[in-house]
């Protein structure tokens, strides 16, 4: 049998970064939090996303088969905490956060480290989460900086 807290606490080691995902469906826009990312081949260039079933980010990945992850900086935690919070509850989340449409048509957030820009090429649908394979078809950078660990917010995503 399963040792749930075993599971648990393991799980909750395993580090993880914050992101802002920026997503869109034709001419909407949207973005969330996120820290089950990491990368998955050198060539071609890509990065699995782990995108929760039920967000309205889900669906538009879905419809659209892109996104662009935004690498918070280190003192960016105020940031990561307003893209938590679910777009069908709090509205338009990029309202008064400054951003611009990447060649995918997906919003980057202009003060972050900087972005990669994937085009969905595959996925996994298991559990509450879809595992999103992307192909990394844009990247810059914005500024020099250390990046937003989840281990240092205090928050937990896992277990
Ligand atoms: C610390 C933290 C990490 C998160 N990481 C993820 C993640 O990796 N994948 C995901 O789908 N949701 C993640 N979430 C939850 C989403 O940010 C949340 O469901 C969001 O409300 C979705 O927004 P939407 O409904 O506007 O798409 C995380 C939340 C927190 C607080």
């Amino acid at each position: 049998m399963l040792d749930e807290q075993a599971k648990k606490t393991m799980l909750r080691k395993i580090p993880h970064g914050l992101y802002i995902c920026g997503v869109k469906e034709g001419d909407e826009v949207n973005g969330f939090t996120a820290s089950w990312v990491m990368q998955a081949s050198f060539q071609p260039p890509l990065v699995v996303n782990c995108v929760k079933q039920d967000s309205k980010s889900h669906a538009m990945i879905k419809a659209s088969q892109v996104f662009a992850l935004s690498i918070l900086a280190a003192e960016q935690k105020e940031l990561a905490q307003k893209f938590f919070k679910p777009q069908r509850r709090v509205g338009n989340k990029f309202e008064d956060v400054e951003f611009y449409l990447g060649e995918t048509g997906c919003p980057i957030i202009s003060d972050t480290l900087g972005y990669v820009e994937c085009r969905v090429v595959g996925s996994v649908e298991q559990g509450d989460h879809t595992v999103f394979v992307g192909e990394v078809i844009a990247a810059g950078v914005h500024r020099e900086g250390d990046p937003l660990l989840l281990e240092s917010t205090g928050w937990q995503y896992g277990g």
